[in-house]
């Protein structure tokens, strides 16, 4: 059993990262903290809930913490991830309500409550989890383990040419993040899944028709680069026709950027890292983040050869396994649609 802490932007990868988590049988949502990123924190819990509904795990305690990043304005992507964050889909409105606890203070009592049990998830911006780490500079120790989504090493950024989206929202906070992680034992640093191992993870909208066959819809879902965009889904599996209006956003989103008729699905893979059932290889490395020129702010530098003299502070993701990841997705995400219906 796998008992997760996980913070999120939610977020169309995001939202499929959840999935993928709620169709594993041997994973615990202790608490889902929002950060606000792809859209504002309170969007961001409100389509959390709906999805872990949709999901069949209702009853997960989801709370806000910051409303904006540390020291910069906050930014929101709605070309990317649609007005409400889940792209052209339309989740019925949660019953479940935001919680009215302050997600710092959540994530730091769960991890005093279970030290050494909990997993932790950061998909989103690292604001609250910099925030938790000013409040309990044990937490590092407090926690099992830590897989961070953001940064691109070495690699061209989606954000600007040098930063990725997470680390670019809130640079002040990752920076934080991995000077907390300076002097730590090799086993609690973070592992940091990034662009340059994140973009090979492309769904297609053939993994989509896979999905829904793995479901047992009866309808094949054929999401098509010539059909109009925006055209909705009319599966008869509920859980296949929220991920399918979600998806094709995302594929409409990366073909406006020459990307090609596909999806990268950063979170998807984090979450797999942190469950343990995708195949990576992973690397120490010094970590620092770029908070003062404008040119470069949010850009993630690794020092892989111990240039600064600096002790690594984190487990950069070197490579991974995309065939074997979506066909874990579309069986994993698969049944759990069966069962649902
Ligand atoms: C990250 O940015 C967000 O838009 C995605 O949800 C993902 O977490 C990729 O850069
Ligand atoms: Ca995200």
């Amino acid at each position: 059993m796998t008992a997760f802490l996980l913070d999120v932007d939610t977020g169309i990868d995001d939202a499929l990262a959840l999935a993928y988590l709620a169709a594993l049988p041997d994973t615990e949502f202790v608490s889902v903290t929002a950060t606000p990123g792809n859209v504002d924190a309170e969007q961001v819990a409100r389509n959390t809930l709906a999805l872990l509904e949709l999901c069949g795990r209702p009853g997960v305690e989801v709370a806000i913490g910051a409303r904006r990043p540390l020291s910069v304005p906050l930014l929101t992507t709605p070309e990317t991830h649609g007005p409400q964050g889940l792209g052209h889909a339309v989740l019925p409105e949660p019953a479940g309500k935001v919680s009215e606890r302050d997600a710092v203070d959540l994530w730091i009592e769960h991890a005093r409550t279970r030290p050494g049990e909990l997993t932790a998830l950061l998909t989103a911006p690292l604001t609250n989890f910099a925030l938790a780490l000013r409040k309990e500079p044990d937490l590092p120790e407090l926690l099992a383990r830590v897989v961070i989504m953001g940064g691109s090493f070495y690699y061209q950024g989606n954000t600007t040419p040098t930063a990725e989206w997470n680390t670019h929202v809130d640079p002040h906070a990752a920076k934080e993040v991995y000077a907390a992680y300076r002097g730590r034992a090799a086993e609690k640093l973070p592992l940091v899944c990034s662009l340059d191992t994140t973009e090979r993870i492309e769904m297609h909208p053939d993994h989509l028709r896979q999905l829904a066959e793995a479901a047992g819809a009866e309808v094949a879902e054929l999401v098509l680069p010539d059909q109009p965009e925006g055209r909705r889904s009319t599966s008869d599996n509920t859980v296949v026709r929220h991920l399918s209006d979600a998806l094709r956003f995302y594929f409409e989103f990366h073909r406006r950027y020459d990307q090609g008729y596909l999806a990268h699905v950063h979170d998807f893979f984090a979450a797999g890292v942190a469950a343990g059932t995708l195949e990576y290889t992973a690397r120490p490395a010094t970590v620092d983040v770029e908070t003062e020129s404008a040119l470069l702010l949010g850009t993630t530098v690794a020092d892989f050869r111990g240039l600064w003299g600096v002790p690594p502070n984190a487990r950069i993701v070197t490579n991974n396994n995309p065939e074997q990841a979506f066909a874990e997705l579309v069986s994993a995400v698969g049944s759990l649609a069966a069962r649902l219906g």
